[in-house]
């Protein structure tokens, strides 16, 4: 073979090898995938192409001339998912533990800049140990150009971040500015400091998977949306939730006809909820009877429960679903609930997903804890969010809709399309019970049999207030319907609000209350 052609293929074998068979043997032994077989699966068979395979750091210092990685401590470049562009990086943690060199952060940078060019996803798996520490305010420099970057790509187009290892200090910042973050169990870790820094500093004893593990980014602070049992689990579901994404924000959402009756309607809706409006249901039932073949995708499934969000499919139009949880406080709404449905409200926004909200909510959840930790602020969130979300936005009232959350949640009055209601659905300022106390204080304090007077008074406030139809009068509700029609009746919306166009008033930004 000609020596050029031979130099070019033993290059190219060399960087493929990272940081060297020694190190990828140790790598493997902790039950992890390489920077490159972790591309493999995330991507179709045969679709990546790298890009800056033979760039090396440019550190001398500390001997660093004398250990070059050909490409460095990241794999980067771009294939498909489904045939769609995606870019990609992939921290290589054979090479000085994935950590953050000028040239690292380069090579991400490039990809980032041909995404926004050319409108597609940007998906980034982390396992890295931070900053370089030989390279020191280069590599700060670094990662402050990828937060400037995933800053400005916010809204533009989708942006995913897979934690497969560690993700410490600032590194932490970048996949916190992306759309969605996939952590596996027991071997990814998110923190700001680890566990030594901690005990140095209060004093607490906490392992790694208590400071920062998957399930406490999942369920405790909200940081990160999927919990996955694998790396290959964590590379499957973001896979899946590609289907469910436009590229870019000048495209619309995937359409993926499928084989579900758009005109299917369902009985068991009809039962679902109790007679009695204390009593519990779970709202994941309706959804799983509606959408197409009963495929949900949940996001954020182990943080704030009472408020449940996910994408799914309706005649085959991707949807964005927002349902308050009777089966957890009751549904309320509360400081991680609002925050949590107010930003998937924006990413749909953002990205032209409809969507579609399923509304049982007693009210905000009150008490100190709330007021100190700022539910006012907290819940205008989630309010700001559905006032200034412009793709089709459609209600179903299943029960309750009480005060100031009937306005909140996509309510006719902030711009929502189409508003339905359950025959079950009681829409007024406050609950029987709540109402009843008030406005007839003073008579029951006077009745000589206040329970017995009580119990009337509330009867009679359930069946005048406690209902959809005196909205429906108004025409805040457009219509009242079966619950078994559900299906056939969002579908039928979704079609009509296809060319649905409106827009907010020209400004640089607003300003969200954060
Ligand atoms: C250079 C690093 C490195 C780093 C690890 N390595 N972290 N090289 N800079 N930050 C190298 C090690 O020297 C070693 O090289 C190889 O990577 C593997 O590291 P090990 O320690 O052997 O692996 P392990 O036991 O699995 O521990 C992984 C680790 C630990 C927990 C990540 O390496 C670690 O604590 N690293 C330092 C983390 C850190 O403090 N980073 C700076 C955070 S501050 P050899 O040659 O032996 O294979 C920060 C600021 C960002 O990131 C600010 C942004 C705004």
């Amino acid at each position: 073979m000609d020596p050029k052609l031979e130099k070019l293929n033993q290059l190219r074998a060399q960087s493929q090898l990272g940081g060297g068979e020694k190190r990828i043997a140790k790598h493997k032994e902790k039950g992890k995938l390489t920077a490159r077989e972790r591309i493999e699966l995330l991507l179709d068979r045969g679709s990546f192409r790298e890009v800056d395979a033979f760039a090396v750091h440019r550190e001398r210092n500390f001997g660093m001339d004398k250990q070059q990685y050909l490409g460095d401590s990241v794999v980067t470049g771009w294939g498909t998912i489904d045939g769609r562009l995606v870019y990609v990086f992939s921290q290589d943690f054979t090479v000085f533990g994935g950590s953050l060199s000028g040239v690292h952060a380069e090579k991400v940078c490039k990809i980032m800049d041909m995404a926004m060019k050319n409108g597609a996803p940007v998906i980034g798996i982390n396992d890295s140990g931070g900053a370089r520490i030989q390279e020191g305010v280069v590599s700060l420099g670094g990662y402050a150009d990828i937060f400037l970057r995933n800053t400005l790509a916010s809204g533009v187009v989708p942006q995913i971040s897979a934690i497969m290892g560690p993700c410490a200090g600032g590194a932490v910042y970048s996949p916190a500015l992306t759309d969605f973050i996939f952590m596996v169990k027991n071997t990814s870790h998110m923190f700001i400091t680890g566990p030594d820094v901690v005990k140095t500093v209060t004093g607490e004893d906490v392992t790694f998977e208590e400071l920062g593990g998957a399930m406490t980014h999942n369920s405790k602070s909200g940081v990160s949306h999927m919990a996955c049992d694998s790396e290959a689990d964590a590379l499957y579901l973001i896979r899946e939730l590609m289907s469910f994404l436009p590229s870019n924000n000048m495209e619309d959402p995937p359409y993926k006809p499928n084989n579900d009756d758009p005109l299917r309607t369902e009985e068991a809706l009809n039962t679902l909820v109790p007679d009695s409006p204390n009593k519990p249901y779970d709202i994941k039932d309706a959804i799983n009877l509606i959408v197409d073949n009963g495929d949900f995708y949940e996001i954020h499934e182990h943080y704030a429960q009472n408020i449940v969000v996910g994408f799914a499919r309706l005649g085959g139009y991707s949807v964005g679903i927002v349902a308050n949880q009777p089966m957890v406080l009751a549904g309320v709404l509360d400081i991680d609930s609002s925050e949590k449905a107010a930003r998937f409200v924006r990413f749909c926004d953002a990205f032209n997903i409809p969507l579609i909200v399923f509304e049982d909510v007693p009210g905000f959840l009150p008490g100190t804890d709330q007021e100190y930790g700022g539910i006012i602020r907290h819940g205008a969130k989630l309010l700001y969010a559905f006032c200034e979300a412009t793709v089709p936005k459609v209600t179903v009232v299943t029960r309750k809709a009480y005060g100031g959350a009937y306005c909140v949640m996509n309510s006719k009055h902030i711009r929502s399309d189409l508003n339905l209601a359950w025959p079950t659905a009681e829409i007024a300022v406050m609950g029987p019970d709540g109402a009843v106390n008030i406005i007839f204080r003073r008579e029951l304090s006077e009745s000589d049999d206040p329970v017995t007077r009580k119990a009337e008074l509330v009867e009679d406030y359930r069946e005048h207030f406690a209902n959809p139809y005196i909205a429906a009068q108004r025409g805040y509700i457009d219509d009242i319907i079966l619950p078994s029609e559900t299906r056939p009746r969002l579908i039928n919306a979704l079609n009509m609000l296809q060319n649905k166009r409106d827009s907010n008033p020209p400004k640089k930004h607003g300003n969200i209350p954060l």
